[in-house]
């Protein structure tokens, strides 16, 4: 775990220095978990972006997109259960004066528990070498087995008292767990209170509760309210989907992780329309989905698992996680919820307007179920930068060149695809054509000119962003109109014409053939 923080927080220092990202406001210190995308971030997140949209919407002739405002009627939050059930359970600590997450600390003696099976699995495969069944050693040691008990009594009793709302249940665990705050060791808590997420503010200048706005704190109610809007501009028969990108806001108690948990995040979410009662079947259809659309990108499936919910959102009777294995474990990357009808329902019954379909095949009105698929955009990236960051060592070289540290981001989701780097900078010969080829490639793909520093240098910078491929202009090619070409992750140089360099880099950074994968 120790070296998993380390190349965290290589990663965070690498994702500042090269342009990534940037803590906001920094000249003032920063601002607790809001950051700044730099010229590459801002990048390889449209791409994402891109490539999101791209699967859902262009893909799909039946998901249309909306972008919706971020202020919204106050009573669609009223309608939603956010202004009453958006809460999380927090407590203080009286000497340092922090606020925890009351379930988060409790899981944190879960995850010490999780630590100690490993150790404990550790050893045991040192000791057995190759003859070791770690199966069956989970299954049998006794400390395992105590350990794992522990662990899973704790989850179970926590979820209980989450689910029945019991604050009083869940201070008795904390003081029970002998839980401490983890800076100062202090046991020196409040009671734990619910506190809402929501993020407020004024409507011009009228006070009072009628005119407090709300930042959003999911997209998806502005899908819900235009929902008949939608289906009847775009004549959409059920089963169909609205899919919207959009900023979201909440007041997180505990934003850490980097860009794991923010108070400003954005999401890309789909909300998916269809028969009351046929929602078990598009939960499911959904879930196949959007797995397929995670594996596309060559993130290996033993880094994504599905985790069901154990306390269902007040508005689903079905949900799932996808998780990711960023450094610090696995965790939520998105959600795959069945809604049912309680969004479209609330609003019909506070707003007096109907939300009702009429269904021509069977003759009936009636109000549509949701499947919904969510996924934070910055954790998507987050998962996307852990898994490229890679140090390694560099065959043959020697020096300064020996070690090197790359983004294998899938090339389709690369900032920039393509530098096109002269050998040497003060050979008028070799820059011109370097600049020629640059000036007819930039039309086609992303790509960056770089003729300062040694060849090798400028390799290394490219590898720092994540470059699938690096051109470069030699004396040869001013006899023979061929040029190298590098590739990224293995390293190799091949020699091609000009005129093939265009259809090469396409094939590898094309969105399209990542998209026909799906
Ligand atoms: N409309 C359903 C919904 O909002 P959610 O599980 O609360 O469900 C969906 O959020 C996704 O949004 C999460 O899976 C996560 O990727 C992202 N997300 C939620 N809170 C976030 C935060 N504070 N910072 C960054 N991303 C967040």
């Amino acid at each position: 775990m120790a070296q998993q923080d380390e190349i965290f927080k290589k990663l965070v220092s690498h994702s500042k220095e090269y342009g990534f990202i940037y803590p906001s406001s920094e000249v003032y210190d920063g601002l607790a978990a809001v950051y700044d995308y730099g010229p590459y971030g801002s990048l390889l997140k449209n791409n994402i972006k891109e490539y999101w949209w791209k699967a859902m919407v262009q893909l799909n002739e039946n998901i249309v997109g909306i972008d919706a405002a971020i202020f919204m009627h106050p009573k669609t939050w009223k309608a939603s259960g956010h202004v009453d059930a958006f809460n999380d359970p927090m407590l203080d600590n009286k000497d340092s004066k922090k606020r925890f997450r009351a379930d988060q600390l409790i899981e944190g003696v879960i995850e010490k528990l999780q630590d100690k099976i490993n150790k404990e699995v550790e050893k045991a495969a040192k000791r057995f070498g190759d003859s070791f069944d770690e199966k069956m050693f989970r299954k049998t040691n006794p400390r395992c087995v105590e350990y794992a008990a522990k662990a899973a009594d704790i989850d179970h009793r926590m979820n209980l008292h989450m689910k029945n709302g019991d604050m009083v249940g869940l201070k008795s665990m904390i003081d029970e767990l002998e839980i401490a705050d983890p800076d100062t060791g202090s046991r020196n808590w409040t009671e734990v209170r619910q506190f809402n997420l929501m993020f407020h503010t004024q409507l011009g200048n009228i006070a009072g509760e009628e005119s407090k706005l709300y930042l959003r704190p999911e997209t998806a109610q502005g899908i819900f309210v235009n929902f008949l809007n939608v289906q009847k501009s775009t004549r959409q028969k059920i089963p169909f989907g609205i899919a919207q990108i959009g900023k979201a806001f909440r007041n997180e108690i505990v934003a850490r992780q980097f860009i794991f948990r923010m108070r400003e995040f954005e999401q890309m979410e789909m909300q998916f329309f269809i028969r009351p009662g046929t929602q078990q079947d598009w939960y499911a259809k959904w879930k196949e989905t959007r797995m397929a659309w995670h594996l596309a990108l060559g993130t290996p499936q033993s880094k994504l698992r599905f985790k069901d919910h154990d306390n269902l959102a007040h508005y689903a009777d079905a949900a799932v996680d996808v998780q990711f294995e960023f450094p610090f474990g696995f965790r939520e990357l998105e959600g795959i919820h069945s809604r049912t009808d309680f969004d479209l329902g609330a609003h019909q019954e506070l707003s007096g307007k109907k939300m009702q379909y009429f269904d021509p095949e069977l003759g009936e009105n009636y109000v549509p179920f949701v499947v919904e698929t969510s996924i934070g955009c910055d954790r998507m990236f987050l998962a996307m930068m852990s898994h490229a960051f890679t140090e390694e060592d560099v065959p043959d070289a020697k020096g300064e060149d020996a070690k090197r540290t790359v983004l294998k981001l899938h090339p389709a989701l690369a900032p920039v695809k393509c530098a096109v780097l002269p050998l040497l900078k003060n050979k008028e010969e070799l820059t011109s054509a370097a600049m020629k080829i640059f000036n007819d490639l930039r039309y086609v793909v992303n790509c960056q000119y770089d003729e300062k520093d040694a060849i090798g240098r400028r390799y290394r910078r490219q590898d720092a962003i994540g470059t699938p491929y690096c051109i470069t202009v030699d004396f040869q090619t001013l006899e023979d109109n061929t040029v190298t070409i590098r590739d990224r992750d293995t390293l190799q140089q091949e020699r091609i014409k000009i005129e093939d360099i265009e259809r090469i880099v396409l094939q590898k950074t094309d969105m399209r053939r990542l998209l026909e994968k799906l």
